[in-house]
């Protein structure tokens, strides 16, 4: 049996999640589609499977799969139900079919930094939606952060006008489709793991995604640059099955949402820290970065305003307040 040391060492360098579980011991298997590691949720998986498998040992055992070996994110809700996985982490944006709460999240413009994230987040409201999915049989463990999005293309994109007639990949959200079109633009709904084909293939023109994505995923390479637009928030909620978290022993329980939690917190505070290394990796491989004027800003902000009367009424004109005074 590998020691819980030499297991993370292995897991770290081969990359994927191997040989961390051990006989008899819970096995938490822990689904995502992005990066393994140098990404917001890629190394928040990794820290909290390090810790669980050093402090759980022989009690319980966290097994990460990154970059959608296992699970899309549109088939992982079902499997953890299944029971197929234990823990998945999809973009808030991800959650139509289970909830409309989480719309608020997709409003554009609405978070002017991660702090205000952070104060909304951590505040009253943004703690009670953790629970949006409790109806469906979901526990949210906690928010993952990423950071804001940034529109490419396969044209340089100035001005929302610059997009008329393109067609954008989107997340499964309403809101992005609404945002897209309030362009003139065209919204297409792909998973995370077709969206560097179909650039690539002309499928779709561009794409709208933070910093850590944009460069994991060589988007940049197949795009003729970047518009550093900060237009919307990727965030991401950590969820279980409640019937899962149930059948726990009450200390493995504990143990498990206590480090989840604190080692969340931790890779939180790094999150605009890896997107900004990022950016400076997309630049150190010559992709073109563009930066708005505040006038050209104001027009982004101006044409994708009217999205949020169509969505008000979905997420509630007080919880979009509790949002915006998290900015000040
Ligand atoms: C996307 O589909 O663009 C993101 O949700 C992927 C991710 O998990 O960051």
């Amino acid at each position: 049996l590998l020691g819980a040391v030499s297991a993370i060492a292995l897991f770290a360098s081969a990359g994927q999640a191997m040989a961390a579980c051990d006989d008899g011991e819970i096995v938490i298997k822990f689904s995502h589609v992005t990066a393994d590691s140098g990404h917001p949720k890629g190394d928040a998986a990794n820290a909290i499977a390090a810790r669980i498998n050093e402090e759980m040992n022989g009690k319980a055992c966290m097994e990460v799969y990154a970059n959608s070996t296992l699970f899309d994110d549109d088939k992982v809700m079902e499997a953890l139900l299944l029971g197929d996985v234990q823990v998945a982490a999809p973009s808030l944006s991800k959650f139509e079919a289970y909830t409309k709460k989480y719309r608020l999240f997709d409003l554009p413009f609405l978070f002017s930094s991660m702090d205000a994230v952070n104060n909304f987040t951590e505040g009253p409201v943004g703690q009670e939606m953790l629970g949006a999915v409790e109806d469906k049989g979901y526990t949210g463990l906690g928010y993952i952060y990423n950071g804001l999005k940034h529109f490419s293309a396969n044209k340089p994109l100035l001005t929302p006008e610059d997009a008329h007639g393109l067609k954008f990949r989107v997340q499964t959200s309403d809101v992005a489709v609404a945002m897209i079109e309030a362009m003139d633009a065209s919204a297409q709904k792909l998973a995370f793991k077709e969206v560097y084909g179909a650039l690539q293939t002309g499928v779709v023109d561009g794409q709208e995604n933070t910093w850590s994505n944009i460069y994991k995923q060589k988007f940049f390479e197949v795009q003729d640059g970047v518009t550093e637009t900060n237009h919307q928030l990727l965030t991401y909620l950590a969820i279980t099955s409640t019937d899962w978290l149930d059948s726990l022993p009450q200390d493995v329980r504990e143990q498990f949402v206590t480090i989840f939690a604190e080692e969340v917190r931790k890779a939180n505070a790094q999150a605009t820290e890896i997107n900004e290394q990022a950016k400076q990796g997309i630049i150190a491989a010559g992709g073109e970065i563009r930066e708005l004027t505040p006038e050209q800003r104001k027009v982004w902000v101006e044409t994708m305003r009217p999205v949020w009367d169509q969505f008000k009424d979905d997420i509630g004109e007080d919880v979009i307040q509790a949002a915006v005074d998290s900015n000040s």
